[in-house]
């Protein structure tokens, strides 16, 4: 009998054709936290614990939309700087090329053509635990550099969800629509087809190998999250979805979900303590579609 992985990994290998990690996300009006509810009702149950995730069990529901804190002085600007100061706006062309690694996918930047699906993917290297797996070339080769540098610090790392399809993303928003009972709660942690980075081939969701906190909020505080977190910029990665950005990036933290920009915006970003992909090029914030 072949031995699998984890109990978390073979929970998440049957259900993530249907979800990738969903964030515990904000999306109520602000300031609010969703009351607790027994498990099975037909409402979310209390956010107390982690959003959701594959690891969950149908009566372990993903919070509900809650607001997250934002970090002191680490938010968005409060108000614009004055027009005469302002960079100019990027045309409106900018990063909309599905195959140029400075794409910005969000809610107001749907992929073009919406179906859109990569010509050049391959397997990286590494522990895959489920058969989402693939990723653009030089994606690719930068996790194969990132999990050798952490395997050399002592940190076990596993990719648990690569490049998506449009058909995968339709499975993947439907199954969060139906946990959450509506698209309120599922566009706070889950895109829709043709607006979702891992139909890119560019982003991945990345766990512990122990499938510790796998898609949970609680990865952050793992070995791999921080690990990942101190070091990803190195190999070109940005995590996407950081804690208090979501009326930036339009999804609550998601500490797993790393996008592969090159070195040369990771660094960038990093040195200017830039959070978010939409700042670093003047992109307009996209928090809802
Ligand atoms: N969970 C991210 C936002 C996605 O579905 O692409
Ligand atoms: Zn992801």
């Amino acid at each position: 009998m072949r031995v699998l992985p984890s109990v978390a990994f073979v929970v998440l290998a049957v259900t993530l054709s249907a979800c990738s990690g969903p964030d515990p996300a904000p999306a109520t009006p602000s300031g609010t936290t969703s009351g607790t509810t027994a498990a099975g009702s037909t409402a979310p149950p209390a956010p107390a614990s982690d959003p959701a995730g594959p690891t969950r069990t149908t009566t372990d529901l993903p919070a509900p939309p809650q607001r997250e804190p934002r970090p002191a002085g680490s938010g968005p600007a409060a108000a614009p700087p004055p027009a005469s100061s302002a960079p100019p706006a990027p045309a409106a062309s900018a990063h909309t090329d599905p195959v140029a690694i400075d794409v910005v996918v969000n809610k107001r930047r749907p992929l073009t053509p919406l179906d859109y699906a990569p010509a050049d993917l391959r397997r990286p290297d590494v522990a895959t635990p489920t058969g989402f797996d693939l990723l653009r070339p030089d994606a690719a080769e930068a996790v194969e550099e990132m999990f050798a540098a952490a395997a050399a610090d002592g940190v076990g790392l596993a990719m648990v969800s690569g490049y998506r399809s449009f058909a995968d993303q339709e499975s993947t928003y439907a199954y969060w629509v139906g946990q959450y009972g509506g698209p309120a709660g599922a566009d706070t942690v889950s895109a829709r087809p043709g607006y979702s980075e891992h139909q890119t081939g560019l982003a991945f969701d990345l766990a512990q190998a122990d499938g510790a906190c796998t898609l949970v909020r609680c990865f952050r505080d793992t070995p791999a999250g921080q690990w990942a977190a101190a070091n990803a910029a190195d190999f070109g990665f940005i995590l996407r979805y950081p804690l208090g950005f979501h009326e930036i990036t339009g999804f609550s933290a998601e500490s797993w979900h790393f996008r592969y920009v090159g070195r040369d915006v990771s660094l960038a970003m990093e040195a200017a303590g830039t959070q978010t992909l939409e700042e670093h090029f003047g992109l307009p914030a996209a928090p809802s579609y």
